[in-house]
């Protein structure tokens, strides 16, 4: 390779373009100049500003140029806002805009005006941007800035028109060549100006008349310059930060796509996004130029870069959504075999001036799409198609339709991570799936009305599943949410504090796998629900983790022991010394009758939750006090295996047989004191309490002798990066509201993870690190048998190399253990020091809660050790 001439490359250009939006105010344009300047200065290069009309303004022209009655009047408002801005501007308005402005009104009385030739329509349309890059070049040049002005139109040419092209578009929907001539180069390089501006939107026609791009028209010139000009770089200065992996006005959680090759771009402009003119990308992917979307109000942003040399990187990168979709569903049994048929429908489909978008076909049905922002399909439209295709076969129109979109390389590779994709379409009417040759998208075509709130749940589920990769941090970046400070990201964990680090370090030396437990952790989140006022009695579900440290600290901090069976109550009342029975909650679950009956003797406060157990055993149970376990019907939580609400849920009594409970207990002298309902575990919706609480406020006065209401536990945590903490305030003012509805009642919690899961880390140390395939794995003295929770819910867990916690987590890792067994992976991929050696301390994140509890001796491997830190 050649070495880089040493003197400056002045010809070189970066081509920026600034929307409606972003030349309409005084302050955009002085970020315009700073802009251009800075882009000029930092890489040694010139600058071509291309620039729209002020908001607003073409669809005014556009007005004109088709007629109106009212022309007269609307070019005096548009001259008059010209004005205006120009002395907002504080330009001398005459001299600016004089010849400009009476070009304009010359338009109205130019004796094409009469019959609107299309050259004069162009030419309407074209004063927009002719205006505007006149008052921002004026307005610039008084800043200082050394800015000349050119007419697009000496530069930009139409190509010559295809022969089917209609008379319209030859004028008002031109393509530009883009392989400049020798003088046509030499010509601009030799503007003595180093900073141009021009307007975007317009050419020359074949003709010397004025031809117009057509909509979107201004992105497409900044390409068709970048194209000629064989520029450095395209940048698109919009008023959105760039690109997203969803509308973000569906979907906040929508993701920055920093990232993107061409053919990605042009499927996401095509489908989805309204930044970028899907048109403007081929010129600049043809000519090798790279593009960016950056947003004019936050330029600090990184914006969307789109360009080919990026290494591609698999996965969906988008979804979206298009509404006003037809479907046109023709169904011929002479299509058999028929040769011909498809050319004979697309035939009528060409003469009504439609094109088609998608297509499914069969036996005897083919099926099409038309997009609404493509044709015109308006009722007489398709009622005259209709017409003429049942001719052919019989014909139904099915509307209106949305197409749901995924974009992203290699659509076909993904198919098996997006089982949760088809899961959720399989409850809508799937009217057709539609996948490109490009392999590049595919589509689902629903019912408008099905569509509406799928957007969000299936963004999480591509991103659950991995099909859509937000973890490869050169594509996606944040999320909208977090871009207008609606996220509230999780605290630093505490094993960060240099103290607490030390003294797990300590820890792991004297021997691993090992839990250690924070108890300040537990302390404060204790404190966090008791400042709850709305509740008045807080149980701890031990089975999260029953170290006696943390039942201790617990019981301290006042809350009741909420056990599952006997072993567990046992357990408390030999860790807690003192520790009354009563304070003990025990909530079985086809428990041995025995277990009730010690359970009573011990005085402890017991739930039941069928009729069953009532009649099988009713000597354990007459004149007794206890609560009862509804099944409200509908449960939740992070995975399907910890939903306990439902009828696939072995849980509670369900709400159809309350009374016949009611009356079985009576006849046993049994009073019921306590509703209960626990609907599943880490569950991130703070309506899902208060909805509960209202429901069981409603057997509980049915029944008549109940005293409180036991909502369950449940509450979540924030486990990865991507989750916030979880909404304690709308916990309580939900609690708060009900309270003041049914103030007959006390309510009672019985939270697990949320107490313990974010003390405790697992520590483990590093046995081997080994590539396989292009895979990097470390692999841990723990397994799945310390920690299950990845193995059996996909349960995501952070993971540090805590003997390097100062360095960059720059590579990807597998992590897993040394189990037999090939779930036994607590990450898939997780970013890690490159460093990362055998001997050194891993730590699993937020494993205080149902990590040692659920641990085994499988493989006969150890059961991890436990200590607790308490400073
Ligand atoms: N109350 C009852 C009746 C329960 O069954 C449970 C949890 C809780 C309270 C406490 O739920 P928490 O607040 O911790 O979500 N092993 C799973 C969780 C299973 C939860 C079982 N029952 C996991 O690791 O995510």
């Amino acid at each position: 390779m050649s070495a880089s001439p040493a003197v400056s490359s002045p010809d070189r250009w970066i081509v920026l373009k600034f929307g409606g939006t972003s030349v309409s105010r005084r302050h955009r344009w002085d970020t315009i100049g700073k802009l251009a300047k800075k882009r000029g200065d930092d890489n040694d290069a010139r600058v071509l500003v291309v620039v729209s009309a002020l908001s607003g303004v073409t669809n005014e022209l556009t007005a004109i140029a088709d007629g109106a009655v009212d022309s007269a009047r609307r070019v005096e408002a548009l001259a008059q806002r010209h004005r205006e801005f120009a002395a907002e501007l504080d330009l001398d308005v005459e001299a600016v805009l004089g010849a400009r402005l009476s070009a304009l009104q010359g338009l109205l009385a130019d004796p094409r005006a009469r019959s609107r030739t299309l050259d004069w329509q162009a030419e309407v349309l074209a004063q927009g941007e002719l205006l505007s890059s006149t008052l921002g070049a004026a307005y610039l040049r008084a800043q200082g800035l050394d800015m000349g002005w050119m007419d697009a139109r000496e530069w930009l040419h139409a190509v010559p028109p295809a022969p089917n092209q209609s008379e319209w578009s030859k004028r008002l929907s031109v393509n530009c060549t883009t392989a400049p001539s020798a003088e046509w180069r030499q010509r601009f390089a030799t503007q003595p100006s180093r900073l141009l501006i021009t307007q975007g939107f317009i050419s020359r026609h074949q003709d010397g008349g004025t031809a117009i791009l057509g909509r979107g028209g201004s992105d497409t010139s900044a390409a068709y310059f970048g194209a000629l000009l064989g520029a450095k770089r395209v940048e698109i200065w919009t008023d959105v930060p760039g690109m997203f992996s969803a509308n973000p006005k569906e979907v906040p959680d929508a993701r920055l796509l920093t990232r993107l090759d061409y053919y990605e771009a042009q499927e996401i402009a095509t489908t989805g996004a309204k930044v970028l003119h899907p048109r403007s990308i081929k010129p600049c992917r043809d000519a090798g130029v790279p593009m960016a979307i950056l947003d004019t109000e936050r330029p600090e942003l990184p914006g969307t870069s789109i360009d080919g040399n990026a290494e591609p990187v698999p996965g969906v990168k988008a979804i979206s959504r298009r509404n006003g979709i037809v479907l046109v569903s023709m169904e011929s049994m002479a299509m058999w075999q028929q040769a011909g048929f498809l050319s004979d429908v697309f035939e009528v489909f060409k003469r009504h001036g439609l094109s088609v978008d998608l297509i499914g076909t069969a036996e005897t049905n083919v099926t099409v799409s038309l997009d609404p922002s493509e044709n015109l399909v308006n009722t007489d439209a398709l009622a005259a198609l209709s017409e003429d295709l049942a001719r052919l076969c019989r014909v139904k129109i099915i509307v209106p339709c949305a197409a749901i979109t995924l974009v992203g390389r290699g659509m076909r590779s993904l198919l098996h991570k997006l089982s949760e994709v088809w899961a959720t379409f399989g409850q809508e009417r799937v009217h057709m799936i539609s996948q490109s040759s490009n392999d590049l998208n595919l589509t689902f075509v629903i019912d408008e009305a099905d569509a509406d709130g799928l957007l969000p749940v299936l963004h999480e589920a591509l991103i659950d599943s991995g099909a859509m990769p937000v973890y490869e941090g050169g594509v996606f970046g944040v999320r909208w949410r977090e871009l207008n400070g609606q996220f509230r990201p999780r605290p630093l964990p505490w094993w960060h504090d240099a103290g607490k680090r030390d003294a797990l370090l300590r820890l792991a030396a004297k021997s691993t796998p090992t839990y250690v437990y924070d108890l300040a952790t537990v302390r404060e989140r204790a404190r966090q629900l008791k400042a709850i006022a709305a509740i008045d009695q807080r149980y701890y579900a031990i089975k999260a983790n029953s170290h006696p440290a943390i039942l201790r600290a617990l019981a301290e901090e006042g809350f009741g022991l909420e056990c599952v069976s006997l072993g567990e109550i046992r357990h408390v009342l030999a860790s807690v010394p003192g520790f009354a029975p009563s304070r003990i909650l025990f909530t079985p679950s086809f428990a041995p009758p025995d277990e009730y009956r010690q359970a009573f003797e011990l005085g402890v406060n017991t739930t039941i939750d069928s009729v069953e157990i009532l009649q099988r055993w009713p000597e354990v149970f007459r004149g007794r006090r206890v609560w009862l376990r509804i099944d409200l019907g509908h449960g939740g939580g992070h995975h399907a295996k910890v939903n306990t609400g439902g009828k696939h849920s072995k849980f509670g009594l369900s709400v159809q047989r309350v009374d016949e409970f009611i009356d079985t207990a009576r006849a046993l002298g049994l009073t019921v004191t306590g509703l209960h309902a626990h609907m599943g575990s880490g569950i991130d919706n703070r309506e899902h309490w208060r909805m509960m609480f209202d429901e069981l406020a409603g057997f509980a006065r049915r029944i008549g002798s109940v005293e409180t209401i036991d909502i369950g536990g449940g509450l979540p945590i924030p486990y990865s990066e991507d989750d916030e903490p979880f909404d304690l305030e709308g916990y309580a003012a939900g609690l708060a509201e009900m309270k003041q509805v049914h103030p007959a009642f006390r309510i009672a919690i019985e939270p697990g993870r949320f107490l313990v899961a974010e003390s405790g880390v697992l520590l483990a140390d590093a046995t081997q690190v080994i590539e396989k395939d292009g895979v990097r794995r470390v692999g841990l003295d723990a397994g799945m048998n310390a920690l299950i929770r990845p193995a059996l819910y996909d349960a995501w867990h952070d993971i540090a190399n805590l003997s390097r916690l100062d360095e960059v987590r720059e590579l990807d890792f597998g992590v897993v253990g040394p189990i037999c067994e090939s779930s036994d992976v607590f990450a898939q991929r997780v970013k890690l020091p490159a460093t990362t050696a055998p001997g050194d301390v891993m730590l699993i994140a937020d494993a205080g809660a149902y990590g040692f509890s659920m641990a085994s001796t499988y493989n006969l491997r150890a059961l991890p050790g436990e200590e607790v830190i308490d400073v």
